[in-house]
């Protein structure tokens, strides 16, 4: 069994990487000793790599790391990198979400879209990258109860007018940004460790 540390903290984003990880590799929980990192980047690709590359350091393993932004065009792109502190440093998802409503209350153009990039990276320097984009648009209210985050006022483009809050984690995760990111994950382990693509 190939173990690699998850660098992510967000309980709910670590379920779906656990669900979503290939057969035969095992996602290990985050180090409880390790303090918060600052993602500090100005890219999403950037605060992956910050956040894989503390925890592959502190364990000398193989680390996992997901950073996502949701980039809304009547908003020129925002909240993107800043998704998770949309609203304040320490805003949670209710506030962020406030804010995204009432940013969009007056707006026609409502697209928008979830980007993830996923970060592999060793204690030695190893770099392996995995994306996925998921293309949608924002709801102008809330509506449903599962997931976390944005979930309750995103409806994903190629579903069927529910928001990801509203789908089961199955039906999520065939639609989403992480859903498409992990699905390369099996031929990017293969390459780097040999491991069977099946
Ligand atoms: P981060 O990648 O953990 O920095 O997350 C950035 C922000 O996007 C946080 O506010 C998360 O709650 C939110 N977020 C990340 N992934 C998802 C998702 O799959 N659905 C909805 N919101 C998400």
């Amino acid at each position: 069994m190939l173990r690699i540390v998850c660098a992510s903290a967000n309980a709910h984003k670590v379920a779906e990487m656990k669900r979503m990880m290939p057969d035969g590799v095992e996602l290990m929980p985050r180090p409880q000793d390790l303090s918060e990192i600052e993602e500090t980047a100005p890219t999403l690709e950037g605060n992956a790599i910050i956040k894989a590359v503390e925890v592959a350091n502190f364990c000398s393993q193989w680390a996992l790391a997901d950073d996502t932004g949701l980039e809304v065009d009547a908003l020129h792109g925002a909240p993107g990198v800043h998704s998770a502190r949309f609203a304040s440093d320490n805003a949670t998802d209710s506030e962020n979400r406030e804010l995204l409503l009432s940013k969009m209350a007056h707006e026609e153009v409502r697209s928008a879209r979830f980007r993830t990039v996923v970060a592999l990276v060793s204690s030695k320097g190893d770099m392996h990258f995995v994306s996925g984009v998921c293309e949608g648009s924002i709801a102008r209210s809330e509506s449903g109860v599962n997931g976390f985050g944005y979930d309750s006022v995103f409806i994903p483009s190629a579903g069927d007018g529910r928001t990801f809050a509203e789908m089961s984690d199955l039906e999520k995760d065939v639609l989403s940004h992480r859903g498409k990111a992990f699905a390369q994950l099996p031929e990017l382990l293969a390459r780097v460790f040999g491991l069977p693509t099946t």
